[in-house]
């Protein structure tokens, strides 16, 4: 009974039912570890708890701040990470990128990869959980990113083998890698104003804008320089965004890279690009 006076309180501020749903089981989840299977069984909520998710959903459906940022966490290839607003909240996309470079790193030798904007470190922590050959580093423009992301290496247990690290791209890299993986920022300033209020307004603007006309720009720096930081045969796995996948993979072949995949998320957006040093 009670889900359903939450459902009313975001249908009546605008949000879908689906919206609602999702976002209350998800609360229930993370607050207090409570599933749907609970609510079948007309498990009820205690006062201080009723008080505490409507206190949530309040500040949701009055700001549109995502519920993730409110509760503190989200949820990645299927386990939790914390997030806050210096980080972005992990997209369901970028699960796409993961897989791949789990199916690069399946045929290479211990290893070695680098994720570039690691955020909440959602990449680099979800690829070493899944293989644990894998060895990595991660780093962040951002102090508080990085922060967040060691805070995630160690509630996962995997802090003793992920180095993360501040550095402007290459900045303060010296080693090299197999893969080089990265969700870097690619939505052009200037479409600022198109986004949903969600993303707008409580992503992090250093984790989704570039200054130029395409958004291509830190594929650009990253395509550039990753000579150095590449071994022999080395990959370049991004996540892109929408219509980028052709600009990309000129830019790739310009720089010596044979493009070895481009793939499609739910929506059949070119999402994720791998390509291979020659
Ligand atoms: C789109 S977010 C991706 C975050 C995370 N990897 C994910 O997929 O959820 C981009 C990240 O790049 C970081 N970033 C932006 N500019 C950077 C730079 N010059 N050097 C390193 N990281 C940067 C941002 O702080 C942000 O965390």
């Amino acid at each position: 009974m009670y889900r359903k006076a939450f459902i009313d309180v975001y249908l009546k501020h605008g949000f879908s039912f689906d919206e609602a749903r999702s976002e209350i089981d998800f609360a229930l989840d993370t607050l207090f570890n409570y599933g749907y299977k609970d609510f079948m069984l007309g498990k009820s909520l205690e006062q201080w708890q009723t008080a505490k998710l409507n206190k949530v959903i309040e500040e949701r459906v009055l700001t549109h701040r995502p519920i993730q940022q409110i509760i503190g966490q989200a949820f990645f290839y299927g386990r939790k990470f914390f997030v806050d607003k210096y980080t972005l909240i992990p997209r369901p996309e970028t699960e796409i990128l993961v897989k791949e470079v789990l199916n690069i790193s399946q045929n290479i030798f211990n290893p070695k990869i680098l994720d570039i904007g690691t955020g909440s470190g959602c990449i680099p922590v979800t690829l070493l959980l899944e293989n644990s050959n894998i060895i990595a580093d991660a780093i962040d423009i951002s102090t508080e990113a990085v922060e967040t992301a060691k805070k995630n290496a160690l509630f996962h247990n995997i802090q003793n083998n992920l180095n993360i690290y501040k550095s402007d791209l290459f900045e303060n890299v010296t080693l090299k890698y197999n893969i080089i993986v990265s969700n870097p920022p690619y939505i052009p300033l200037k479409d600022k104003d198109t986004l949903q209020i969600e993303v707008r307004d409580f992503d992090p603007p250093n984790a989704l804008y570039t200054k130029d006309e395409n958004g291509i720009e830190y594929y650009e720096k990253i395509i550039k320089q990753s000579d150095k930081f590449l071994l022999p045969n080395g990959f370049l796995a991004f996540e892109i965004g929408q219509n980028q996948a052709e600009i990309v993979s000129i830019l790739l072949k310009e720089y010596n890279f044979t493009i070895k995949n481009i793939v499609q998320d739910m929506n059949n957006i070119a999402r994720v690009i791998i390509a291979q040093k020659r």
